[in-house]
């Protein structure tokens, strides 16, 4: 961790290379590469959806549905996986989606990026295919702040599986969730910082931010806001209920023993701990 000395100095460099009109990182640093770098580990998490599939259904899922899918990371992983998978990502924003194909599907090889499709369309008003698998990942879902809104789009998600289809979702809670508290995370180039800057306990909406924080001192704050309800899990099990899914199953973290922390593995179970910052996932059966 750096001391408050070298802070001082980074900060005062920073304005000087300000006065002196030399670019900071942060002039130019590109906040998708940042979160990706930071927020997403697309590996991890296909694993999970991948195993999970095959442990449920006993055969693998072919077709997936990335919703709020950004820069279309997941997807692409998704058809890095296997030559018979495929993918499609909705999204909203057509800048973001952009970013998505110049810098993720690019990156694939022809055959590749014949499987996968990124398409400017709301997702409550889904896709007009069924597919095997629909993921609704990094809490994007937060964004519906009524009971009302969030059974309309699992209904919708649900009307877009197959028959044997299922629909993941992650959750995040613990007593830490409720605190309105700057976390940060130190990699070699960059800090992330994690803010929690407003939680209303009468309605549960909560305002993040995401900022970075580059080696120069410069600092991109609010990359990326979000403005959404911090939902339960008993609520969000009751809303797929009602939503006319007919199972919903958490995957609880595993503890490493000797460091006491989460080991990124998640098993089913009816019982979690009270940890004060937990991420699970919830998966739907159609
Ligand atoms: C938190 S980002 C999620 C990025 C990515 N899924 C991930 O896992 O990191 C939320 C995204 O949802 C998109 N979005 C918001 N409302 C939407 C809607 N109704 N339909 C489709 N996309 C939406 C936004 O444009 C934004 O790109």
């Amino acid at each position: 961790m750096p001391s408050n000395s070298k802070d001082k100095n980074r900060h005062r460099s920073k304005k000087i290379d300000e006065k002196v009109g030399k670019t900071t990182i942060a002039q130019t640093a590109d906040r998708h590469e940042y979160y990706e770098k930071a927020v997403q580990c697309v590996e991890a998490e296909i694993d999970i959806v991948d195993e999970t599939y095959k442990a449920i259904r006993g055969k693998r899922a072919k077709l997936l549905r990335e919703d709020f899918c950004g820069t279309g990371n997941t997807s692409c992983e998704w058809i890095r996986r296997r030559k018979t998978n495929f993918a499609v990502g909705l999204d909203l924003d057509q800048s973001v989606l952009d970013w998505g194909l110049d810098n993720n599907l690019s990156k694939l090889d022809d055959q590749q990026r014949n499987r996968i499709q990124l398409t400017n369309q709301d997702v409550l008003t889904g896709h007009g295919k069924t597919v095997d698998l629909i993921l609704a990942m990094n809490f994007s879902y937060q964004l519906f702040k009524t009971r009302d809104q969030l059974r309309r789009y699992f209904a919708s998600a649900r009307d877009g599986l197959r028959q044997d289809g299922l629909f993941f979702i992650d959750a995040y809670g613990g007593y830490d969730s409720y605190k309105t508290v700057k976390e940060k995370t130190k990699y070699d180039d960059f800090t992330y910082y994690w803010h929690q800057k407003k939680y209303n306990p009468i309605n549960g909406h909560m305002l993040c931010h995401i900022h970075f924080k580059f080696n120069d001192g410069s600092k991109m704050k609010k990359a990326f806001t979000y403005d959404w309800r911090l939902w339960t899990l008993p609520e969000l099990r009751e809303l797929l209920q009602e939503a006319g899914f007919t199972k919903s199953t958490v995957y609880w973290e595993g503890t490493d023993e000797q460091t006491g922390e989460g080991n990124g593995k998640y098993s089913p179970t009816e019982k979690g701990d009270d940890d004060p910052s937990w991420i699970a996932y919830v998966v739907a059966e159609k």
